[in-house]
């Protein structure tokens, strides 16, 4: 969704903005633009519809405006068309002042009808512009703009990130975070904003976070924060440990790709400082095992592939616990009147820890009396700090809007969860637990070996890019694994595609199966395999062409059924999606390569959506 970096120091800005948003492309976009300030020239706005590069152009690369302070901002479209005057920065009425904004002002219409009542003309049609607006209308009344941001504050409702820049303030910007995360930076002799870290990262990894309410007066030589009453705050800085590689390609054609291929790695650093002596251990968990063993029921709330690695945990979790789990979607739970209390985990999972609807639903639960524990990438995100616990999975950045090492490190992180709580309720027998740790320390090693053997997958690609409807099909565990290999392919492919668990086939779907209709059917889960093969004959009976997925001991049954079948090495039941996941991204990254689509930032897709 929307970007948001800031720069005061002594270099020229425009440049700067320009690389910081840059690297907030890949949250999506559909516009982007600038303003700089300098004593001679004030203050310069330039933005324009489309793709950064048609911003570049507009100003040299950032040479033809001039000033070492200013702000930059990618839209994602909210109120009114992605076009050049509804992009960022906006301005206030007498061009004094610019904003840039994350979020949505919620009473934009009632504030903006007071301000044109007040004689005042609007551009756009944007929430945003009113915060231009009445900042300089309170600011023209009270002399103060600290006096006038705080005016604004108190009338605006909704979540905000703000950058602020005035003409009359040369030598610092003001920043405002809401509901939107914002952090700031702290450089050499030079300060920074930005809505992600990776816009910033290349200059510094010294950090700290906003916080709800907070105002910072961010200037070259330092950074000055206060509370929603204007009293100073001591900020706590924190430096990041990934360095700017972990956000750049590294000779990979896509960041999706190259993705893909951390995910072993980034399972390794995951799952291995929780093991130990054979045994799962969460240092980071206050919750005791008397509170575990006192929980009744646990409910995962998510979006997107967290909701699907939840659908993954429902299977996992319940039979490692024998308790009740329940997986429901945030946009769904936060409007149903769940029945969740004191006795109720709510596990919230999110890559980004800043999609608004999980964030909602985390609320609400927290509000009916249930413990939070999130499952977080990113660190100090408002998901992670406005849980009770937080189990952080270690991605490192994901750039590209398909999820692939964030869905793996949560998958694993969440059955590491069902271990640790199954070790204490003691509801797994000793030597299964034992051969569920052997095959967890396995798990990166057999991901890399699924990793070597891309090539059929890239031929099956090259064969099937043309179909334009595709079922994936399976049970149980694979049918959670079938959601995200359809999400993965429908979100970077544009191919029309549904997952149905394959025994509902029969009740209504099979009769969209004709000649020539793709079914990728998954028979990973042994338990169920002779009945997935039954499914397989169904829809072979009625034309479809197969391609199959299963594990190494079933390949040669499958094979006399199915022509194109991929395999994964055998490992243990819960870590078979874990496994599975890795050719359905391939699959789906090739497919979209073939059809010559946008991978790493796909039409009308956010990296991190923060509307609802
Ligand atoms: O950051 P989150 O995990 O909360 O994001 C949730 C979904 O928006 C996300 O998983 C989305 O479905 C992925 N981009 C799909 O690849």
């Amino acid at each position: 969704m929307c970007g948001i970096v800031g720069y005061v120091g002594s270099a020229q800005a425009g440049p700067i903005l320009l690389d910081g948003l840059e690297r907030l492309e890949y949250r999506g976009y559909d516009s982007a633009g600038i303003a700089v300030l300098s004593p001679e020239k004030g203050l310069q706005v330039k933005k324009a519809k489309g793709r950064l590069k048609v911003l570049s152009a507009l100003v040299d690369e950032g040479r033809a405006v001039e000033g070492t302070i200013g702000i930059g901002h990618t839209r994602w479209a909210t109120h009114g068309q992605p076009n050049d005057v509804n992009s960022h920065p906006h301005l206030s009425q007498d061009s004094r002042i610019a904003v840039v904004h994350n979020g949505i002002i919620e009473n934009y219409v009632e504030i903006k009808e007071y301000l044109i009542g007040k004689g005042i003309r609007f551009r756009s049609e944007t929430d945003t512009e009113v915060v231009a607006q009445l900042l300089a209308y309170h600011y023209r009344k009270t002399g103060d703009l600290m006096t006038a941001v705080y005016r604004v504050l108190h009338r605006i409702e909704g979540a905000y990130a703000l950058g602020i820049l005035c003409a009359d303030m040369p030598d610092a910007f003001i920043a405002v975070r809401k509901d939107a995360p914002l952090l700031l930076g702290y450089g050499q002799g030079c300060s920074f904003i930005a809505s992600d870290v990776t816009a910033i990262i290349k200059h510094t990894r010294e950090v700290s976070y906003m916080e709800d309410g907070e105002v910072a007066v961010v200037k070259a030589d330092g950074i000055q924060v206060y509370d929603a009453l204007g009293q100073p705050v001591e900020k706590e800085r924190c430096t990041i440990d990934w360095d700017v590689s972990a956000a750049e390609k590294g000779g990979y054609a896509h960041f999706m790709f190259k993705e893909i291929m951390e995910q072993p790695e980034a399972v390794r650093k995951t799952v291995h400082p929780r093991l130990k002596d054979r045994r799962v251990v969460f240092d980071e968990l206050k919750v005791t095992p008397d509170e575990i063993r006192g929980l009744q029921r646990i409910v995962i709330v998510a979006c997107g592939s967290s909701y699907h690695v939840g659908m993954v945990g429902k299977y996992n979790l319940e039979r490692l616990l024998r308790r009740p789990v329940e997986t429901m979607l945030a946009s769904e739970f936060r409007y149903c009147d769940p029945l969740v209390d004191e006795h109720t985990l709510v596990i919230v999972i999110s890559q980004s820890g800043e999609t608004l609807d999980t964030m909602a639903a985390l609320r609400q639960a927290r509000s009916l009396g249930a413990r939070i524990l999130s499952i977080v990438n990113v660190v100090g995100s408002s998901i992670a700090r406005e849980s009770d616990e937080v189990l952080y999975t270690w991605a490192g950045p994901e750039i590209a809007v398909a999820t692939t090492k964030a869905y793996s490190t949560q998958l694993v992180l969440l059955d590491m969860l069902g271990l640790y709580f199954a070790d204490i309720l003691g509801s797994v027998k000793p030597e299964e637990y034992e051969s569920i740790i052997e095959e967890l320390q396995a798990l990166p090693a057999k991901m890399e070996e699924v990793l070597e053997n891309t090539e059929k997958i890239k031929y099956l690609a090259s064969v099937c890019f043309n179909h334009n409807s595709i079922f994936f099909i399976g049970r149980n565990l694979d049918y959670a694994l079938g959601l995200e290999g359809s999400l993965k392919l429908k979100e970077i492919s544009y191919i029309h595609c549904e997952a149905y668990a394959a025994g509902e086939l029969k009740h209504g779907t099979i009769s969209l199966i004709e000649d020539g209709t793709l079914v990728v059917a998954l028979c990973t889960y042994a338990p169920l395999f002779d009945k997935s093969l039954s499914n397989i004959v169904e829809v072979k009976a009625r034309g479809a062409d197969v391609v199959a997925l299963t594990d190494d001991s079933h390949a040669e049954e499958l094979r006399k059924t199915v022509g194109n079948v991929l395999t994964i090495p055998d490992t243990h039941t819960i870590f078979k999606p874990s496994l599975g996941v890795i050719p359905l991204q391939i699959f789906s990254y090739y497919m979209a390569l073939q059809r010559g689509c946008d991978i790493d930032k796909p039409r009308n897709l956010a990296k991190s959506v923060t509307v609802e």
